[in-house]
């Protein structure tokens, strides 16, 4: 491999090139991210009628002792549904209530994660015409071991009263549940229910360890929030901007009704803001341009749509006494934030309305915002678009071997028009099973390319980002987690060799290898915090055999290179097949060794089936 290690000789990588891309699907956010541990706060999962489906809420005591229906008497306008519990027995009556009394449980999402000495808030909003003496309590998961719990006593609770309490728990237990209890007589209605960790990173309500893996990848960009959960299966069921934010208890959630299930959308337009700040990412908003699945708005009709659209722009960047800036600003969020990227639609071209309806936002949005930058769903890699367009999205999912080898995808792509955002890649099915080596090499094969053709693509996120293992709806993905659980798939690794690579030097290097070799390579120089620069050469084996690499750096004095510090990183395992798993969080992972000689010529084997990054500092 020959590479020249002069600056001057190699073109700079677009600060953007790598991003992440979160979609709310396999509950990523619901039950992943967002660190909300009720699920169902509101008891709005059926919908607006009732009965409602209070499904995980589950009923403490037996038809003789408690009856538990929904109503529509809630103090929220835009979530009616509230919890009537009509309790029949009594301490001190003939119907004496079973130990630990009755009423309602919630298990969370597939459970709760409860830490020993950390706290709780627990928010909940009641009313009964009687006084009312309710246990909140945090349990383990058949209501026994009790974590923490604090009793709510109140005289006059006739009208809706809202109710905070800190629990601490005294123990741990990664499956817990809250209960709400009681052992007296009585009506009690239960409304917007939320147990959140106090522990949460910033105190916005991320999940510290999933927030972690994220900012892990440096992410440069942040695509949100979806994905197919933008489009909905119907527009009835889209994302929509404006029931996500203001107060959480005001929230109606909405039943995403592509990756089916509930979401009470805590984690709303502002938290994806507020995360992409978070990360030092850009937000790349993806809006939904009256195109689901199954119906389309024409193009006639699209004004309320891109009105809808357009606010939300003023939300985002608008001074906190425009309109909807200052609905931002009493958010918290007086500054605006730096929203420069909108998508129209998602995987939509080539539907019906979709070039009149792109056209109307895109022209829409240009003259409000000059500064965005609008993204197409067509495809420009291989055609001159039929509209103006800053990017053109594309999305490749297919098996290893077609990814390895779309590499060169954009060798021959136009160099005059909009530049490429691969905001979807990934290796799937059998090649890839829930997170194979082999995916990950593909992968790294691919991105090597993009890398290498980043004068044209200038920004490439993996999907699925998140998977809750409790709900697979899509496989693979880059990060696994459970209640209090987390590992990085072998892709979640491949994609950490990439994380420098935005804003470095791409240097021209060419690999000499028989032609039947399956190697692809990259160097790049990158400056670290210190403002060190680095000499980082990627390449992938992705043949079976084992092979004599010889590295040949020109460009640099020899007095640049420092054997102190210069490493050599190994993905790779026995198996092609091989997954991480919770068991074996680190079965497939990089490697590090140091390199003993650090100089113009470096000599290796690269193992079968290996992505190796050689690192050096150079001075
Ligand atoms: O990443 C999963 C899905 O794949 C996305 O929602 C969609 O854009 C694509 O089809």
């Amino acid at each position: 491999l020959f590479v020249n290690a002069s600056e001057a000789s190699g073109r700079k990588i677009p600060d953007t090139l790598f991003g992440i891309f979160f979609e709310e699907i396999n509950h990523a956010g619901a039950g992943g991210l967002w660190a909300e541990l009720v699920s169902n706060r509101g008891f709005e999962a059926g919908g607006p009628n009732t009965p409602s489906n209070i499904d995980p809420w589950s009923i403490i005591g037996d038809d003789s002792s408690v009856i538990v229906s929904t109503d529509r008497s809630s103090c929220f306008d835009r979530n009616k549904i509230a919890l009537r519990m009509e309790v029949l027995c009594d301490t001190y009556g003939t119907n004496v209530c079973p130990d630990g009394g009755v009423g309602v449980y919630n298990p969370g999402f597939w459970g709760m994660n409860v830490e020993q000495g950390k706290q709780y808030k627990v928010v909940l909003y009641i009313r009964s015409l009687q006084s009312v003496n309710i246990s909140v309590s945090l349990t383990g998961s058949n209501g026994f071991q009790t974590l923490a719990t604090a009793n709510i006593v109140a005289a006059d609770v006739s009208n809706w009263t809202k109710t905070e309490i800190l629990l601490e728990a005294k123990e741990t237990n990664h499956n817990a549940r809250l209960q709400l209890t009681t052992s007296r007589k009585g009506v009690v209605w239960f409304d917007q229910v939320s147990a959140m960790p106090l522990d949460t990173y910033k105190g916005h309500g991320f999940r510290n360890d999933l927030f972690g893996m994220l900012a892990d990848l440096k992410p440069r960009f942040i695509r949100f929030p979806g994905g197919c959960f933008v489009e909905g299966e119907w527009l009835r069921n889209a994302f929509r901007w404006k029931e996500t934010i203001g107060p959480w208890e005001e929230r109606p959630g909405h039943f995403g009704d592509v990756w089916l299930y509930w979401t009470d959308e805590g984690l709303g337009y502002f938290e994806f803001l507020q995360l992409a700040e978070d990360l030092g990412a850009d937000p790349i908003w993806v809006v939904n341009n009256g195109i689901s699945h199954n119906d389309e708005v024409d193009t006639s009709s699209i004004f309320p749509f891109l009105q809808e659209i357009l606010d939300s722009l003023e939300f985002a960047k608008g001074a906190p006494d425009s309109a909807w800036g200052s609905v931002r600003a009493a958010m918290g969020h007086p500054e605006p934030f730096d929203l420069r990227y909108v998508a129209v639609g998602n995987e939509d071209c080539g539907k019906k309305n979709y070039r009149g309806n792109y056209l109307k936002f895109y022209y829409a949005i240009k003259q409000a915002y000059p500064d965005i930058k609008v993204i197409s769903n067509c495809d420009g890699s291989t055609r001159q678009l039929d509209h103006p367009t800053d990017f053109y999205d594309f999305h490749i999912y297919s098996d290893a071997n077609t990814v390895f080898s779309m590499a060169h995808t954009f060798d021959h792509a136009s160099r005059s028009g909009p530049k490429a955002f691969v905001s979807e890649y990934a290796v799937w099915k059998q090649d890839a099973g829930t997170g194979s080596l082999l995916a990950a090499l593909a992968e790294a094969g691919f991105l090597i390319g993009v890398e290498r053709n980043s004068d044209v693509v200038e920004m490439a996120s993996y999907a699925p980002l998140f998977v809750n293992a409790n709900d697979r709806r899509w496989n693979p993905d880059a990060i696994v987690f459970n209640s209090y659980q987390v590992y990085g798939t072998p892709s979640f690794w491949m994609q950490r060799f990439f994380s420098e690579s935005s804003g470095g030097i791409l240097l021209n290097s060419t690999l000499q290898a028989n032609s039947s070799s399956l190697l692809i390579a990259s160097a790049i120089i990158w400056k670290n915090s210190d403002n060190k620069n680095y000499l980082r050469i990627k390449i992938v084996n992705f043949g079976s055999n084992f092979v004599n690499l010889k590295i040949s750096i020109d460009g640099l004095k020899p007095s640049s290179f420092q054997s102190l510090g210069s490493t050599r990183t190994v993905l790779t395992s026995s198996n092609l097949m091989d997954e991480n798993s919770f068991k074996e969080p680190n079965k497939v992972a990089p490697i590090k060794s140091l390199l003993e000689k650090a100089d113009k010529n470096i000599e290796d084997v690269l193992p079968p089936h290996s992505f190796t990054s050689f690192d050096l500092p150079i001075v």
